[in-house]
C-alpha cells in the first residue's frame, strides 16, 4: 500500500473507521467530499453538493482559486516551513499587505483562529501591565461569544458544550450583554484592559449587532482607554459584503483578530492586525509560533490580501448577499422564524414545529445543498463568495422544497 491509497473505499467504510478512529469532537452530516471547485464539492459517490458551509468561512474565495492554487503550488516547490528564527521571502509582503488592508501598523502572524484569539488576549493583558500599569486586568466579552476552543477561551464561553467539564478556568473576563453598548459602558473599571466582541456573532447564529452598536463600542472604549479587539475570524475577509465587518460603521478597532479565509482555503492561516503602540508590547520570546507566518501560509495569505484589495469579492457578497436575503425573506412565518445576516451570510431559524435545524440540513443535502446547523434551530448559510445569481435562486428555492418535505 502507498503512503496515498485509502485503506477503505465506499463511504459508509470510510465513516465508519473515521467513527472508530477519530475522536467524536464533530457530529458531521454523513458525506465523504473527495473534491472541491468554486462553489462544488464532490463525494466519493460522485454526488455533487452546493458547498453552503465554506468550511465556516474559510473557503470565501471558493474551493481551489486558481490564483491560490497556482501560488501555492509555486511556493511548495520552493520553500515552505522556515520558522521565525529566520526571515524568509515571502514575509515582508505578506506582513506589509496585510497591514494596509487592516490600516494598521503591523501584524503579528499566527495558524488558527484560537491562536490568534489567545495572542490577542496576551498581547492586551501585556499592554493593560506594561503601558497602563493594572496589575489584574480584565477582559470584557459579550453573551454567546465564539472566539475558539482553548482553555482560556472557553474560560469565558457561556455555551454549557464547549465548556462544562474543561475547568478550571482562566479567570479575567467580564461578560456583559451583546448588542448593548452601554452595558460595557457599565462594566468598565480601572481594571480594564479591553473589549472584544465578535462584530457580527456567527456561531451563536449569526447575530448582528443594532446599527450605531460597532460605533458607539469604539466611542466607549477610545474614551476610557481600553482596547477595542474585533475578532473578525468568521466575519472578516468579504464575508459580510465589506472586507471585515467593522467596516460597515466604519470603525477602526484597535486590534483586529482574522483567521479562517486569511487561508484562501488551503492553510491555516491567521494573524492579528494592530498599532505599534500596541502590538509593539511583544519583544523576542514573549510569543511565537513555529508555523506563524510560514513561506506557504505566507504566499498564500499575501495572493488573498491582493484579492480582497480588488473589492470584486466585497461587491458579490453585498449584491448577491441582498439577492439572498430578499429570497429568505419570502419563507419567514412559512417553517422558518427569524433571518438575520449581512452579505453572504444568514442564521435562519427553524420553526421548531418543523424540526430542528439539522432535519433542514439532512433535506438539503438530499437536493445537493451542504448546510450547517447550529445551536440546534438555526440554519446557518454561508456559500463562498464566487456562487453566482442563478445559484443564490437554486439555493432558496432547493430551501423552500427541503422545508415542504419536512412538513411531508
Ligand atoms: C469568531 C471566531 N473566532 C475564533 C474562531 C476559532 O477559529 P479556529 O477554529 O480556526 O481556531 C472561530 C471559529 O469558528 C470564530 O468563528
Amino acid at each position: 500500500m502507498s503512503v496515498t491509497s485509502t485503506p477503505t473505499v465506499t463511504a459508509a467504510e470510510q465513516i465508519a473507521a473515521i467513527e472508530a478512529h477519530a475522536a467524536h469532537n464533530y457530529h458531521p452530516l454523513e458525506v465523504v467530499i473527495e473534491r472541491g471547485e468554486g462553489v462544488w464539492v464532490t463525494d466519493v459517490d460522485g454526488e455533487r453538493y452546493l458547498d453552503c458551509l465554506a468550511a465556516y468561512s474559510a473557503v470565501n474565495l471558493g474551493h481551489g482559486h486558481p490564483e491560490l492554487l497556482r501560488v501555492a503550488h509555486e511556493q511548495l516547490d520552493r520553500l515552505t516551513l522556515t520558522s521565525r528564527a529566520f526571515h524568509h521571502d515571502k514575509m515582508a509582503a505578506f506582513v506589509t499587505e496585510l497591514a494596509a488592508l487592516t490600516r494598521k501598523d503591523m501584524v503579528v502572524p499566527m495558524n488558527t483562529g484560537a491562536e490568534a484569539v489567545e495572542t490577542a488576549i496576551k498581547v492586551a493583558r501585556k499592554h493593560a501591565h506594561d503601558v497602563r500599569g493594572i496589575a489584574v486586568p480584565e477582559i470584557i466579552v459579550a453573551a454567546g461569544n465564539f472566539h475558539g476552543r482553548t482553555t482560556t477561551i472557553v474560560s469565558f464561553s457561556d455555551d454549557p458544550v464547549a465548556r462544562d467539564g474543561f475547568g478550571p478556568f482562566t479567570p479575567g473576563f467580564v461578560t456583559v450583554p451583546f448588542g448593548d453598548a452601554e452595558a460595557i459602558a457599565a462594566a468598565i473599571t480601572e481594571n480594564t484592559a479591553a473589549v472584544m466582541i465578535e462584530p457580527i456573532q456567527g456561531e451563536a447564529g449569526v447575530n448582528v449587532p443594532p446599527e450605531g452598536y460597532l460605533t458607539r463600542v469604539r466611542e466607549i472604549t477610545a474614551d476610557s482607554g481600553v482596547l477595542f479587539i474585533a475578532d473578525e475570524v468568521q466575519s472578516g475577509f468579504a464575508r459580510t459584503g465589506d472586507t471585515f465587518a467593522v467596516d460597515h460603521e466604519g470603525v477602526r478597532p484597535d486590534l483586529i483578530v482574522m483567521g479562517k479565509a486569511l487561508g484562501g482555503g488551503i492553510v491555516p492561516v491567521s494573524a492579528v492586525a494592530g498599532d505599534v503602540d500596541v502590538l509593539g508590547v511583544l519583544t523576542p520570546g514573549t510569543h511565537g509560533s513555529t508555523f506563524g507566518g510560514n513561506p506557504l501560509a505566507a504566499a498564500v495569505a499575501t495572493a488573498v490580501v491582493r484579492l480582497m484589495a480588488t473589492g470584486e469579492f466585497q461587491e458579490r457578497s453585498r449584491t448577491l448577499g441582498e439577492r439572498l436575503h430578499a429570497g429568505l425573506a419570502a419563507l419567514l412565518g412559512d417553517g422558518v422564524t427569524a433571518i438575520r445576516g449581512r452579505g453572504l451570510w444568514a442564521g435562519i431559524d427553524i420553526d421548531p414545529a418543523l424540526g430542528t435545524a439539522r432535519d433542514v440540513a439532512m433535506k438539503l443535502k438530499d437536493r445537493g445543498i451542504l448546510a450547517k446547523d447550529t445551536h440546534v434551530h438555526t440554519l446557518r448559510l454561508a456559500p463562498p463568495l464566487v456562487i453566482t445569481a442563478e445559484q443564490v435562486d437554486w439555493l432558496v428555492e432547493q430551501l423552500t422544497l427541503a422545508l415542504a418535505d419536512l412538513r411531508g
